[in-house]
């Protein structure tokens, strides 16, 4: 079995299982976020319990309480969240590793942006990893932690230069991954180790029948609101290799920031919401504002038609010489056992009857990716001329 081939589904398995535990994990913080925003004074009086919440689902009733600081007995059984966030970390980290810095040639570099050696820019995309930790948590143990308002203004300035400086080093591509890595390392990360220890020290408290220190509890409350805030950005960043037009973007990093903003904002919007606040719809009307500005002001960075209809045989030798070694059965590329999402460029007719498919990639400039190929713009130019005529084979 040939190693890319192998690559392939370890690709593919990593994926699965990456998908599948940030569902159960994004899916438990707007569960409890929901949860904490909806409970109602208690009816029967218990002063230990802070609110508490019915619901109906599944076929039955569910009575759920709120003990801040904590039941007077342990029960038997107590149910934790915690391999949610890590195996949504461990799967998302390996196949960053695998693709992001196994391929950085591929997925990491532009050399238009940074000559930089694959070690070099494995080194970097490490050292950010840590260094956004590091700051976010300083930043949330400063006096500011417990200011919400200045949170939120740190944590869209901290965005803004991290995604500055991620454009100026990395591919379009690598540094919107690269931003949402560090995202998701820092929700991770918040898990492991504030909310967890807090709740390590509340549990043992309850346990040994001595007082519950509130801090416990609210740092990792802190922290599981940011994780919440953070949940519709990082998604939209893991989703965004799709969407050249966000990161060819000559303005890549404002974007990234603006859509981030638009999610955080829609969060905000459902928080609200289930608190039974009444002047919601301003926060949704934000998000969607925010979304349609970033629409508006950012039309994707296009290639343009030049000359007139040129014969199928020079189309032919563009595609041939710039998209062929990944786009064929057995692609001579080394990095792909095979052809890229299946599709295939190496007959004629592939060319001529796949016209619309491909270019759109090429007018957005996401293929070939980082230009490996070195397609040149008057090339891009009489693709798009040909296609512009009618993409006629004869
Ligand atoms: C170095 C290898 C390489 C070269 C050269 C290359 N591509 Fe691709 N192509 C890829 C990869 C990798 C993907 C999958 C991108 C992804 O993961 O989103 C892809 C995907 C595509 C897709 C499918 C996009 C989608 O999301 O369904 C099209 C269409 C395409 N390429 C067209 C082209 C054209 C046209 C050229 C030449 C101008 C070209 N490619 C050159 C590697 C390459």
């Amino acid at each position: 079995m040939d190693q890319a081939y192998l690559l392939e589904w370890t690709n593919l398995l990593l994926r699965w299982l990456h998908l599948v535990a940030a569902m159960a994990w994004i899916g438990a913080s707007f569960y409890f976020m929901g949860l904490d925003q909806s409970l109602r004074p208690a009816k029967d009086g218990n002063p230990l319990i802070r609110g508490e919440q019915w619901a109906v689902h599944g076929g039955g009733f569910y009575h759920k309480q709120k003990f801040v600081a904590g039941p007077e007995r342990l029960p038997e059984k107590l149910h934790w969240s915690k391999w949610e966030a890590y195996w949504t970390w461990i799967s998302g980290f390996a196949l960053f590793v695998l693709m992001y810095w196994g391929q950085a040639s591929t997925y990491l570099i532009d050399p238009d942006v940074a000559d930089l050696a694959p070690w070099e820019a494995i080194a970097i995309s490490a050292a950010m990893l840590v260094a956004g930790w590091v700051v976010y948590d300083l930043a949330s143990r400063s006096p500011l932690g417990d200011n919400g308002a200045a949170m939120a203004i740190i944590g869209v300035v901290g965005l803004a230069v991290t995604a500055y400086a991620a454009t100026r080093i990395f591919s379009g591509r690598g540094a919107y991954l690269q931003v949402g890595a560090m995202l998701g390392t820092i929700m991770a990360a918040n898990v492991l180790m504030v909310i967890m220890p807090g709740q390590r020290k509340m549990v043992a408290a309850v346990a040994n029948g001595t007082a519950i220190d509130p801090r416990w509890g609210g740092a990792g409350k802190q922290r599981s609101v940011h994780n919440n805030y953070t949940t519709l950005p990082v998604i939209f960043l893991m989703i965004s290799p799709h969407y050249p037009m966000f990161w060819q973007h000559p303005k890549a990093w404002l974007l990234l920031v603006a859509m981030a903003l638009a999610g955080a904002l829609v969060r905000q919007f459902f928080n609200l919401r289930h608190q039974g606040v009444q002047v919601y719809d301003f926060w949704l009307a934000g998000g969607v504002v925010v979304v349609l500005v970033a629409a508006f002001i950012a039309p994707p960075r296009a290639a343009v038609p030049t000359g007139d209809a040129p014969a199928f045989a020079e189309i032919r030798q563009i595609v041939e010489q710039r998209c062929v070694e990944c786009h064929q059965p057995r692609p001579t590329n080394t990095a792909f056992a095979a052809p890229p999402k299946g599709f295939l460029l190496h007959t004629p007719s592939r060319i001529q009857r796949q016209a619309q498919a491909w270019v759109g990639q090429v007018r957005s400039e996401a293929m070939p990716p980082n230009n490996t190929t070195g397609i040149t713009p008057a090339e891009r130019g009489r693709l798009l001329a040909w296609v512009a005529a009618g993409a006629r084979a004869d």
